[in-house]
């Protein structure tokens, strides 16, 4: 079993300075090669969300739409029908900072993940690393920015090659990201990732380790690129409930001691409030809440968010027993089709008439949280494109697609 308590020795890590080195592309080609200045900041803390220079990556207004195999009826009505995965999504993620994307199974997550890590293209929108846009590319390209952005995925056994030792997987990362991959540095990956002593793990093979040190090699490798960037899809859903609190506490070590900007991605908003500083709520594709992750967490704003924190129960949280039956419930829309206006509309128990029709801007309530709800819509709505100061730190649904303005009277027209 992996010794979670012992602090790792201190490593001098370089992450968040620019590593390209020999064989990586000139900056031009490397969004972002040029590090957000260091601030000097409190990492994770409130004083590094006040600047700009502290986002590593944002997304603005990014969507996907997956084609959707066509049946016989679909070549006879010529009909061509798409997966609406993800919607006019923005969010930025700053160094030293946790953000958590938090939502039900569908709801477009990995996804989000995929196109941050530009594993697919987008359908719409800008990706930016270090404030400047990057293209979907291929090769050297590709290379440079993922050697800035790591994803980190949920199974750690499938993510390993089962024939290979832990060697060889820290030193083929090295390699490939133009570092000395000599044992020494291997063993200075996992001492990071708190798997002590770093001799006893070289040379097992996966089936050798327990779902948490498979994952904290995972992330060992994912270190050995020196990212700015983890991006952590579920990094601890499949593993025991007895050892994910290690794994979580390891990442928000890392956060703290490399300055890494992190998006945690999960469906248990309980562990959002434990872990990260700012959350993200995403429902049926769109990101509908957002704000510090206490705030989101203890004085939800947004019925979609109301029912996840329903059906988690937080013993801190005081039972609220009329709440509790007011939240709603039923089953995420299909994304073929997703119902028009207030795509929560059909399972939210405080529906109103236009929420069948007209799609919520961002409302701004107190201390940086917004809501994406008609409920709140004596409150201002936001002006900001995502990417300009806004009173939070994160910016969310409130533009269309191309960032092109406020959507405050936008009718969202339900899809095909
Ligand atoms: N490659 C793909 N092709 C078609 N549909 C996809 C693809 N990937 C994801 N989807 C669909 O997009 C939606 C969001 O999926 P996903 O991002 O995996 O959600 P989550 O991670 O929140 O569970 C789902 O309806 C899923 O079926
Ligand atoms: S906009 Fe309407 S349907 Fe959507 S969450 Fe708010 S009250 Fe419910
Ligand atoms: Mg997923």
């Amino acid at each position: 079993m992996t010794n979670h308590d012992r602090d790792p020795a201190e490593n001098g890590s370089t992450a968040g300075t620019n590593q390209a080195g020999p064989g990586v592309p000139d900056a031009a080609a490397v969004p972002g090669g040029d590090a957000a200045p260091d601030s000097g900041t409190a990492p994770g803390g409130g004083s590094a969300h006040d600047s700009d220079s502290d986002i590593v990556l944002e997304a603005r207004g990014v969507t996907k739409h997956f084609p959707v195999r066509r049946t016989v009826g679909d070549l006879v009505s010529r009909r061509r029908r798409t997966v609406h995965a993800v919607d006019d999504v923005s969010l930025r993620l700053r160094r030293g900072s946790v953000t958590a994307l938090v939502g039900e199974s569908g709801s477009g997550k990995s996804t989000v993940a995929r196109l941050l890590s530009q594993l697919y293209p987008l359908t719409e929108g800008e990706i930016r690393l270090g404030g400047t846009p990057v293209k979907a590319g291929r090769g050297r390209s590709f290379r440079a920015y993922v050697k800035q952005v790591q994803l980190i995925f949920q199974d750690p056994f499938a993510s390993l090659n089962p024939v290979h030792t832990v060697r060889y997987h820290l030193t083929r990362s090295l390699k490939i990201h133009g570092k000395q991959a000599t044992e020494a540095e291997a063993c200075e990956l996992l001492e990071r990732v708190q798997l002590l002593p770093p001799l006893q793990y070289l040379d097992k093979f996966p089936h050798e380790l327990s779902g948490g040190q498979r994952q904290r090699v995972a992330i060992a490798r994912a270190l050995g690129a020196d990212p700015k960037v983890l991006l952590a899809d579920e990094p601890v859903s499949m593993l025991d409930v007895s050892i994910r609190l290690g794994v979580l506490n390891l990442l928000r070590d890392l956060k703290e001691r490399l300055h890494l900007a992190i998006l945690y991605i999960t469906h248990d908003i309980a562990s959002a409030r434990y872990f990260a500083d700012t959350t993200l709520v995403m429902y049926a594709g769109r990101i509908v809440e957002g704000g510090d992750s206490e705030t989101v967490t203890q004085q939800p704003a947004h019925p979609y968010t109301q029912l996840l924190i329903a059906s988690a129960p937080d013993p801190d949280r005081l039972a609220d027993e009329e709440a509790q039956e007011e939240t709603g419930s039923g089953e995420p829309p299909s994304l073929i089709s997703p119902p028009g206006g207030c795509r929560f509309h059909p399972r939210c128990p405080k529906a109103m008439e236009r929420c069948r029709t007209e799609l919520p801007p961002r409302f701004e309530l107190d201390d940086g949280q917004w809501a994406a709800c008609w409920l709140y819509e004596d409150r201002p709505v936001t002006t900001a494109v995502p990417g300009a100061p806004v009173s939070g730190d994160v910016t969310g649904t409130g533009t269309g697609p191309t960032g092109s303005g406020p959507t405050a009277s936008t009718t969202e027209v339900a899809a095909k």
